[in-house]
């Protein structure tokens, strides 16, 4: 048995419920991974709310990392004992111990800790298909200006760091004063406090009126307009997020008129489709936090049965960097 965290109804979050529940043998292409410990992402909210649907009812999580302890038919790449960790589909990570598919599951370098495994897998994965494999046409040089929305979060401040090694100038966007000093700490070239200034203004000004290649937007509906008057002619608006409500409807002659714009909707799940990709981009991440280029920031810890008031937390700004849940 193992306890976890199930959802019944979608819904606040009331609806995570502590339950204990039976766990098998790991079939073919699955292990059994015993957490150490969960991180906790935004993801979970829409899956909690309904803004992405569950099959109810259903586990919670999508991240975590801990030790294999058994391993299924057709598994070659980790073994009993190996100190392990994941984002991966489909949602469960909210507990101690769980069968689940291999294929997302990356052994973890001894040098890194399990909170910090727990922390980075998903956040980092996404910094790192975000600032590496979604580029605009005229590509990326050191010097570029990014626009990155909600920088002094999890996957922002991952984004930051790993940023400045690239040598890009990354515009950070945070909502409030210590969140934009926070950001400025981990590589942020400029950051605005987006609740009290006028971002496309501030944009404007740093990149000398001519707009940024490239927007990473995870805010969503209340940022989504102004970031397409931050681009410059034939900039990408990357969009991977909606922390504050779904972009709505656009018609496609709005990206003519604001200068021939790209529009790009990426998920990490399309970029972790397969094995080997995803160990690629795993290894890239490992190399990066082992070399101390991107420090893993983890700002809050919640033990499990406290999982509730870490949604909470978590959809009322009140988090930095990452969240991760303790067993
Ligand atoms: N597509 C993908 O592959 C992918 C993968 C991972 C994450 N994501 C997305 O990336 C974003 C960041 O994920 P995360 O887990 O690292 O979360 P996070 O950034 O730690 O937390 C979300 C942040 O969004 C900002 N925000 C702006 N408006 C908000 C609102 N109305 N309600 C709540 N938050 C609001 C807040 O920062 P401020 O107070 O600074 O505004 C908040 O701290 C999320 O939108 C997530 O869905 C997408």
């Amino acid at each position: 048995m193992s306890l976890a965290v199930h959802i019944r109804q979608h819904g606040g979050p009331e609806v995570l419920e502590l339950v204990d529940v039976p766990v098998g043998e790991p079939g073919p292409g699955q292990v059994r991974i015993r957490h150490h410990a969960i991180g906790l992402n935004f993801i979970d909210v829409y899956h909690r709310s309904g803004l992405y649907p569950l099959t109810l009812p259903s586990g919670i999580g999508m991240e975590g990392a801990g030790v294999i302890e058994a391993v299924g038919e057709g598994v070659a790449h980790l073994q009993v004992g190996d100190r392990a960790a994941y984002a991966s589909a489909p949602p469960g990570s909210y507990c101690a111990v769980r069968v689940m598919p291999a294929a997302c599951v990356c052994k973890l370098p001894d040098a890194i800790s399990f909170e910090t495994g727990a922390a980075m897998m998903l956040k980092g994965l996404t910094a790192q298909y975000l600032l590496l494999k979604t580029r605009p046409v005229e590509g990326l040089q050191p010097g570029d200006h990014v626009l990155f929305h909600a920088a002094a979060g999890g996957v922002g401040l991952i984004a930051c760091q790993w940023a400045r090694a690239l040598g890009l100038q990354l515009i950070a966007t945070a909502g409030s004063e210590e969140k934009c000093q926070l950001a400025l700490a981990n590589g942020a070239a400029h950051a605005i406090n987006y609740r009290m200034e006028d971002f496309v203004a501030r944009v404007r000004e740093i990149t000398g009126g001519q707009g940024v290649k490239v927007v990473y937007d995870s805010v969503g509906q209340d940022t989504w307009d102004k970031s397409l008057d931050c681009l410059r002619p034939f900039g990408l608006m990357a969009s991977f997020g909606n922390a504050s409500g779904p972009v709505p409807a656009f018609s496609p002659a709005l990206l003519g008129a604001k200068g021939s714009l790209y529009v790009t909707r990426q998920t990490l799940f399309t970029h972790i489709g397969e094995r080997q990709a995803t160990q690629a981009m795993a290894d890239a991440l490992f190399d990066v936090v082992a070399s101390g280029q991107v420090k893993i920031h983890i700002a809050q810890r919640y033990p499990l049965q406290q999982v509730q008031q870490a949604h909470r937390d978590l959809e009322a700004r009140q988090t930095t960097g990452s969240t991760i849940l303790t067993l």
